[in-house]
């Protein structure tokens, strides 16, 4: 459920009519409901109640510190993957004892500043970054809170680029090698190994893979504290799915249900790293239409792009578009492909979807686009990133204004030895 809905023929968000928006900060912007959010949030915290699970959002799927702050203040951690993030992650006030570290190439400066910060917990990747966290952590006089990931070998059935649990993809050590890096862990100086991570992957929408990796997790803290490895945390990851095409995933509730079966009477400290299931539904691109073009197919050509949102043309993956003005009863639908401006027929947003017929300025919404959308935008075509304004009842503001092509341009540097330009 979202707060993206037609009043009196118009779309808005919460109490907000798109068309304001666009006219005041142009086209095309994300725009995000904080109603949303909110509620997304508190379903998965009401269904994790009794139990001792910490609520670290992913901040990879929507980094503004306006949308983390939020997060922040209905009591969310963070979960954040690299240097920038954890800057990000503080900025937006996000208490570093909530924070975890994931990822599978930390560096050296990023494990410093990370221990520097005294966040909640490494999840650790590999046996050199366990070695390398040890070193960095005795010099600075520390003692880094680890979880290791570990791998378990569980297809999670979601697209091949975003699954993340299977032996041949890079993530996390290997299950059955578990216990011997743990062993070799315990011998290293500077850190605590407390907790056994886990993370199967993305836009997950059956519960089964979830419930066979967390099983295969949680036999392995028995078997490690029976070593006597003192483990007192286990991170479940992310991935619940959210319906994009109609998918019908786990709601919250039922996840929860599940996740306080596997873990009852282990008395573990439980961390969960959502992403796309808290923001997700919570964001639309608006965009203009530019021309509608019929050349044997219907074209609608907008002024957002695969730039600004890649998923489709990343992921083959399916954002429902609706026109701002809802169409009438009786008006035509017919099918169209809604395309971008840019030089490459992967720039389009959807293909063969029914819409109403359009006019030059009309404005369409992308839905599901609060997640994966404005934090994977590149300037490609030197198109400036677009504006990300939140939505709060009647309010509205801009979180991120547009970049203009001019910030893009001073970005550049000439080489000396090139002859000066004329301007
Ligand atoms: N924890 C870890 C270690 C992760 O790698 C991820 C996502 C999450 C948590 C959050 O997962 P979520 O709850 O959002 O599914 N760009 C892709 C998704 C990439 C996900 C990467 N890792 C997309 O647009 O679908």
């Amino acid at each position: 459920m979202d707060h993206f809905q037609y009043r009196n023929g118009i779309l808005h968000a919460e109490d907000v009519a798109i068309p304001v928006i666009a006219a005041a900060v142009g086209t095309p912007f994300y725009c995000y409901s904080t109603a949303t959010m909110t509620r997304h949030y508190q379903v998965l915290a009401d269904s994790l109640e009794g139990t001792e699970a910490r609520i670290c959002y992913a901040v990879k799927a929507n980094s503004n510190q306006s949308v983390i702050r939020t997060m922040v203040e209905l009591g969310a951690g963070a979960d954040v993957i690299s240097g920038g993030e954890l800057r990000r992650a503080l900025a937006a006030g996000a208490s570093p004892d909530s924070i975890v570290f994931a990822g599978p190439g930390k560096t050296r400066d990023e494990l410093m500043q990370a221990l520097a910060a005294d966040i909640y917990q490494f999840n650790v990747e590999s046996e050199p970054e366990l070695r390398l966290l040890s070193a960095v952590a005795t010099d600075m006089g520390k003692v880094a809170p680890v979880s290791i990931r570990v791998n378990p070998d569980v297809d999670a059935g979601t697209h091949e680029k975003i699954t993340t649990g299977r032996k041949q993809n890079k993530f996390g050590i290997p299950i059955g090698r578990a216990m011997e890096i743990f062993d070799l862990g315990a011998t290293l100086p500077g850190l605590d190994l407390l907790g056994v991570a886990i993370h199967i992957g993305s836009q997950i929408t059956d519960l089964a893979p979830f419930e066979e990796a967390f099983d295969r997790a949680l036999k392995l803290v028995d078997e490690l504290r029976l070593a006597g490895h003192d483990i007192r945390r286990c991170n479940l990851g992310g991935g619940l799915g959210i319906p994009y095409a109609g998918e019908t995933p786990p709601s919250p509730a039922e996840y929860g249900r599940m996740v306080k079966r596997l873990t009852a009477n282990r008395q573990l400290d439980l961390v969960l790293e959502p992403g796309r299931v808290l923001v997700g539904n919570a964001g639309i691109l608006v965009a203009r239409v530019i021309y509608e073009k019929h050349e044997g197919r219907r074209f609608i050509i907008i002024d957002a792009a695969m730039n600004d949102l890649i998923r489709p043309a990343m992921y083959d993956s399916w954002h429902d578009i609706v026109p701002v003005a809802e169409a009438g009863p009786g008006v035509p639908i017919s099918e169209a492909d809604v395309v971008g401006p840019i030089c490459e027929s992967g720039d389009t947003l959807a293909k063969a979807r029914p819409l109403p017929p359009l006019a030059p300025d009309d404005l369409i919404a992308v839905r599901g686009a609060g997640a994966y959308g404005a934090v994977m935008a590149s300037t490609y075509n030197s198109r400036a990133l677009i504006p990300e304004v939140l939505v709060r009842g009647d309010q509205f503001a801009v979180i991120r204004p547009r970049q203009s092509i001019d910030d893009l341009l001073a970005l550049d540097r000439p080489a000396p030895w090139l002859s000066p330009t004329l301007d």
